[in-house]
């Protein structure tokens, strides 16, 4: 067996992968949502938090409560997407330490911290999984587009009220239309971002 992923693999999840705003009329099921979620929970956390919370927003209700959060450029992509995640965090992810952790009181290690202590470990670590998750989503075959263009209070407000959950980014999910695509942009070069020392 191969030890390294097919060419065409990494272009399906790099190479070629591209944030898409408009969407085909090709529906991203509740089954193959759960597929991406059991393939991204895989990805590591900091003690194995998994702090990564996500509201998927398909019904016409949910997307209308999610739109006057929105940014206005974000709004159109985001009512016609299939589904919509919702990238939360649990800021008191150490509730699920014993679960996660068994082999060590990980819960002692956080439950003392700051509250913005706990909010950047929980935003870290929640990227991390966000963006596993959407490359799960890409080796499914699905198309994302990533969005930081909304009210974070809104949508805790709508989506989050009476827990201890935060939203962080939120994700349009679907079978992009590529002939709507810009050109892609340019990305920095080993030698731009990266030092061997
Ligand atoms: C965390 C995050 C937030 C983003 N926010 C927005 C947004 O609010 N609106 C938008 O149109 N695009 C948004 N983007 C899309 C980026 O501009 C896009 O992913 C980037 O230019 C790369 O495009 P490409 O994947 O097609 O190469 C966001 C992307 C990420 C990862």
């Amino acid at each position: 067996m191969s030890e390294v992923m097919s060419s065409e693999d990494l272009d399906l999840i790099f190479r070629k992968a591209r944030t898409h705003s408009a969407w085909l009329d090709k529906p991203a099921d509740d089954a193959l949502l759960k597929q991406v979620y059991e393939l991204a929970r895989m990805g590591p956390t900091s003690a194995n938090m998994c702090p990564m919370r996500i509201i998927f927003v398909r019904s016409k209700e949910a997307k209308e409560r999610l739109k006057p959060a929105l940014d206005k450029g974000n709004v159109d992509k985001t009512m016609k997407a299939p589904v919509t995640a919702i990238i939360g965090m649990d800021v008191h992810f150490y509730e699920k330490l014993p679960q996660l952790f068994p082999h060590a009181d990980a819960k002692a290690w956080f439950k003392d911290l700051p509250e913005n202590v706990l909010e950047y470990t929980a935003l870290r670590n929640g990227s991390l999984q966000g963006a596993y998750f959407m490359l799960a989503a890409r080796a499914l075959g699905l198309d994302c587009g990533p969005m930081s263009g909304f009210d974070n209070a809104k949508v805790d407000a709508a989506f989050f009220a009476g827990t201890t959950i935060k939203s962080n980014f939120l994700c349009n999910l679907g079978h992009g239309d590529a002939s709507k695509l810009h050109p892609r942009s340019p990305r920095l070069s080993f030698e731009e971002a990266c030092k061997v020392v």
